[in-house]
């Protein structure tokens, strides 16, 4: 008998272990679990987007064009750009996938800077590519030089997450601006912007705003962040027109769904819903990063909807004792772990739990 996992191409195999994802525990299905491991938005969706979702069902008999046109043209019209720049996607997630079939050959190189979103590290695997990482610099801030210093005559792709997830370190926007016009010919340049509407910085420039001069540049955004639709599957890809065409070779001619699309409309419209997650998302970062350092615990600085930090203790342990307690937060490598941002009683009771276990296990040093 030949296992059908054996028919799979060659490079995915290498891949498997990532394509076969995480069980999820029990305990997680309960309601009112405290659910801060996944950067989701305790709120959402958008009570507009919600309505718009609903009025949308009765027409899931009929394909998406309709809807998927005006999206794009919604979503040009808001960021001052041209339908013909915006590419819909399946979540941001697809279009990281969408962007490896449509650019990675065998022997191509995709460049990242490490820690940075783990859906980078196994795309080019699964076209015979291959990974380089170059680390961040001391305080977790992406290294431009090093990425650049890492460019070879094969860097295909460079993938930028800004802010980064899991370390929440936001790039100075001259220093990439900089980077992405000075990036040599052959190489394309993916900016995921996942969490961008959380940035507390005033001024802070898009790199969408550089579009207009460097051609091969994509960046990336989401509804399932700020507008609180993870679930509903809607992100897009903003470029230049040459480049939009020449991703939509590889994409689905339906890459959304209808329902997510109408929620996606709405959902730019809800400005109060927006306006009230961002306060509550700027205050509760400000006062969970205060009380984890007052707990001893190394908080890399935030511009994101969630901390990544450093507790000095056994981080399987800590995991599984807050599990306990049905909060959910995620281990990284290097000791280090992040809690999403939630409601402000979600966020106390992770802290806490926190520190009746750091009093009981903190590790001396
Ligand atoms: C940096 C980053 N990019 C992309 C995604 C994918 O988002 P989605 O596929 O839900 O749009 C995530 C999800 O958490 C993320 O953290």
């Amino acid at each position: 008998m030949i296992d059908i996992s054996e028919l799979m191409r060659d490079p995915l195999k290498e891949s498997r272990a990532y394509i076969a994802g995480q069980a999820i525990p029990a305990a997680l299905m309960q309601p009112g679990v405290v659910k801060l491991n996944a950067n989701e938005n305790q709120y959402g969706p958008s009570p507009m987007a919600i309505k718009a979702m609903a009025r949308e069902l009765q027409n899931g008999n009929l394909y998406p064009q309709s809807v998927m046109q005006a999206l794009r043209e919604k979503i040009a019209s808001h960021y001052q750009k041209d339908p013909g720049q915006i590419t819909l996607f399946n979540g941001s997630g697809a279009a990281i996938n969408a962007i490896g079939d449509t650019f990675l050959n065998p022997e191509d190189e995709v460049l990242i800077c490490s820690p940075t979103y783990m859906a980078y590290a196994p795309l080019p695997s699964r076209f015979g590519a291959k990974i380089v990482e170059v680390p961040a610099l001391e305080g977790l801030y992406t290294d431009l030089d090093a990425l650049y210093g890492g460019i070879s005559d094969r860097t295909k792709l460079i993938f930028i997450c800004n802010p980064n997830n899991p370390t929440g370190t936001l790039l100075n926007h001259h220093a990439l601006k900089n980077f992405i016009y000075h990036l040599p010919e052959h190489v394309i340049c993916v900016v995921d912007e996942a969490y961008y509407d959380w940035i507390d910085v005033p001024g802070y420039e898009s790199a969408m705003n550089f579009i207009d001069e460097r051609s091969k540049l994509i960046v990336l955004r989401t509804f399932s962040k700020i507008y609180g639709m993870a679930g509903c599957r809607v992100g897009f890809a903003v470029t230049n027109e040459e480049t939009a065409k020449t991703l939509g070779t590889a994409s689905n001619l339906f890459y959304t769904n209808r329902i997510g699309a109408a929620g996606a409309i709405d959902a730019l419209d809800d400005t109060a819903f927006c306006k009230m997650v961002y306060r509550n998302n700027c205050e509760q970062r400000e006062y969970m990063s205060t009380e984890m350092e007052k707990m001893g615990i190394d908080v890399a600085p935030s511009q994101a909807s969630f901390i990544y930090f450093n507790a000095h203790c056994d981080t399987d342990k800590c995991l599984q004792e807050l599990e306990e307690k049905h909060i959910f937060i995620r281990t990284f490598p290097a000791s280090c772990l992040r809690v999403s941002i939630g409601r402000p009683e979600q966020n106390q009771a992770f802290l806490d739990a926190m520190k009746e276990f750091l009093i009981r296990n903190r590790k001396v040093a």
